[in-house]
């Protein structure tokens, strides 16, 4: 069976084309850059049925950056019903509830496109403060984390995990039907990420700013202004606790606790 892996030069895509690779599973990679197999963009639907020709499972990761993907996602499914796709994995988030609007209407929609479905609602990724990412760019430049969180704790989760609950759901012997809530093993703070990110040669502070303050910093960075709010709206739910608990819903999939924030940033 052939898995069609969106955004698979992505965080969660390429961890997941890899696994699956790893696996001697026939892996469709695609995106618009160079390294995937095949090209597939959300502003094109041309490029959706061809991406799904053959292919019996997808990794879904929908348009970044859109508040409202459902307009796009709908049609993509319809093709991935034509197509005969027995499994679809949506990346949703802990933030984004089955039902709500937007993400979360595509996550309750599966059910009529595909027998075998579910959706990922990861909470914050451990990876966001690595690489090209803002808080890992403002680490480099200032030594700080800037965020409207104050001191609401997130249970980060190493992207490595995600990817191995989408590769059970994908391959494994039944899809769970459900929305699965992923977390790391424990909650931080952002107080706690700069603590645990400080290093000899490198200290690390949290600063905190207002809702409007990040939205303003988000969109300074080229984040769309709707999206912006949204994701600075996200800050000021977790320092309400919006985030603060854990699922051991890594292990039931995967039979393996997740990985702390600690681990991930030691092997990054
Ligand atoms: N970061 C977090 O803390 C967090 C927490 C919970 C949920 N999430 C969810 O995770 C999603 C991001 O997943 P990720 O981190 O795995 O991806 P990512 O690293 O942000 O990469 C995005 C991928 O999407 C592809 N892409 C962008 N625009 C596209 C388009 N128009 N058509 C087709 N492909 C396109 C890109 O590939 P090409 O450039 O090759 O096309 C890229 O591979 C977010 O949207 C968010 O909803 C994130």
């Amino acid at each position: 069976m052939t898995v069609l892996v969106l955004g698979a030069r992505g965080t969660t895509g390429s961890r997941l084309a890899r696994q699956l690779t790893d696996r001697h599973v026939d892996v469709r990679r695609a995106g618009r850059s160079a390294g995937t197999d095949v090209y597939f963009d959300w502003s094109e639907p041309d490029t959706f049925a061809p991406s799904l020709h053959g292919v019996g499972a997808v990794y879904l990761l929908a348009p970044v950056g859109v508040v409202d993907p459902e307009p796009v996602i709908l049609p993509f499914l319809g093709a991935a019903e034509k197509a005969g796709v027995e499994r679809v994995a949506l990346l949703g988030s802990s933030a984004i509830p089955m039902g709500s609007p937007g993400l979360g209407t595509v996550g309750t929609r599966l059910r009529d496109f595909v027998p075998g479905w579910a959706v990922l609602r990861p909470t914050w990724f451990a990876s966001n403060f690595t690489g090209d990412h803002l808080h890992a760019r403002t680490i480099r430049s200032h030594g700080e984390i800037v965020s409207a969180t104050g001191d609401g704790r997130v249970p980060f989760i190493d992207p490595d995990d995600i990817a191995a609950v989408a590769r059970r759901v994908l391959v494994g012997p039944a899809a769970p039907q459900r929305d699965l809530i992923l977390t790391g093993p424990e909650p931080l703070s952002f107080d706690d990420v700069a603590a645990q990110l400080t290093r000899p040669d490198r200290a690390v502070r949290h600063r905190r700013v207002t809702e409007a303050e990040m939205s303003r910093r988000l969109r300074e960075d080229g984040i769309p202004p709707a999206f912006a709010d949204l994701l600075a709206g996200m800050d000021t739910a977790i320092a309400r606790g919006a985030e603060d608990r854990t699922t051991g819903t890594v292990e039931e999939i995967t039979g393996r606790p997740p990985r702390s924030f600690a681990r991930f940033s030691i092997d990054s």
